[in-house]
């Protein structure tokens, strides 16, 4: 037989040289949660191994995140006090401005910090804009969205990653940045982020459950894929520094076809539930769990993404040794 696949499988030596996708820390980026106001970490229950952390633990969690060579964090901020506007998500003192003050003091380039930008985690009726006459007012909200960017910026983060799929978010926010004279700093767009039953988890960790409604005003319909080419072409054109596809493991379909038609870095998000059922089965003792974990990511980086946002990067990290 001329043709024998299998030759080129024989050894570990023929299949580490013709390996076609690699999984290193650089690659991963870790999302965390700072609470506002507490002493100590308090695991997430829905989540196994995730926790809501004070700011000593974050701490603890970046400086193992920086020696193990991740791509970075992202932080998501819980505040002691929410309201209709969100006004802590803006405030110099706030969450997550202390967070990224504080990490960047420590860690310096040694850690990037990215921002997650949105209003859900902030408002008391939990959407992620402002409310008026029980519809999400778009436009009001971009002037919010910027506002929140400056601030992120301006306590020191490295990258603002607005997620709330308001249209027009990262023209506004580039705007935003660019008049406090940010010009510098980068948009993570969650470009095609779909309203997904897979960020279930992440609500009762960030407590950004909508009091009433849901998200399908603004998030995508997970039944669509051109719609989220538009969406990326649209964030391109509004000055977006990378695209993200939201979640991963449903939407790899998506994540290719983001791949064929854009040439900046590509994200893909690795959420809450894709986390909590991998993690549950393995309670269970129904899957090979670090073999589980390897594949899955694997998978997303096959599919197109350059890098993943995953609760799995720090134990992934510490199985890849430093990349
Ligand atoms: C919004 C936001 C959400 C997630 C990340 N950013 C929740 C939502 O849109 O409802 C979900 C992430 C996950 O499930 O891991 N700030």
């Amino acid at each position: 037989m001329r043709q024998r696949p299998r030759r080129l499988r024989g050894n570990q030596g023929l299949r580490r040289l013709v390996q076609e996708t690699e999984l290193m820390p650089r690659m991963l980026i870790q999302p965390l949660f700072v609470v506002d106001g507490i002493d100590g970490p308090r695991p997430i229950d829905s989540m196994p191994g995730q926790f809501h952390q004070s700011m000593e633990s974050l701490l603890i969690s970046c400086a193992a995140a920086a020696d193990l060579g991740l791509g970075g964090v992202i932080l998501f901020g819980i505040p002691a006090s929410k309201d209709a506007t969100g006004s802590q998500s803006w405030a110099s003192n706030g969450i997550i401005q202390r967070a990224c003050q504080r990490i960047k003091a420590e860690f310096g380039s040694r850690l990037l910090v990215i921002a997650d930008l949105c209003l859900c985690e902030y408002t008391d009726h939990g959407h992620c804009g402002l409310v008026n006459d029980g519809r999400i007012d778009n436009d009001q909200t971009l002037e919010i969205y910027g506002r929140i960017a400056a601030s992120q910026a301006a306590a020191g983060a490295d990258v603002v990653a607005p997620s709330g799929m308001m249209d027009g978010q990262v023209g506004a926010i580039r705007d935003a940045l660019d008049q406090e004279h940010f010009s510098q700093t980068p948009i993570m767009a969650y470009a095609a982020k779909y309203a997904s039953a897979f960020y279930g988890p992440f609500r009762e960790a960030a407590a950004s459950t909508p009091r009433s409604g849901d998200r399908r005003s603004h998030q995508m319909d997970p039944a669509n894929a051109r719609e989220a080419l538009r969406e990326i072409r649209l964030d391109e054109a509004q000055g977006a520094d990378m695209v993200m596809v939201k979640p991963a493991l449903a939407y790899l379909d998506v994540l290719a076809r983001a791949r064929a038609v854009t040439d900046l870095p590509l994200g893909a998000y690795n959420v809450s539930a894709e986390y909590s059922m991998v993690k549950a089965a393995a309670q269970l003792g129904w899957v090979d769990e670090r073999a589980i974990i390897l594949e899955l990511l694997t998978g997303i980086r096959r599919a197109g993404a350059d890098f993943i946002l995953t609760y799995h990067a720090l134990e992934v990290g510490q199985w890849l040794g430093h990349g």
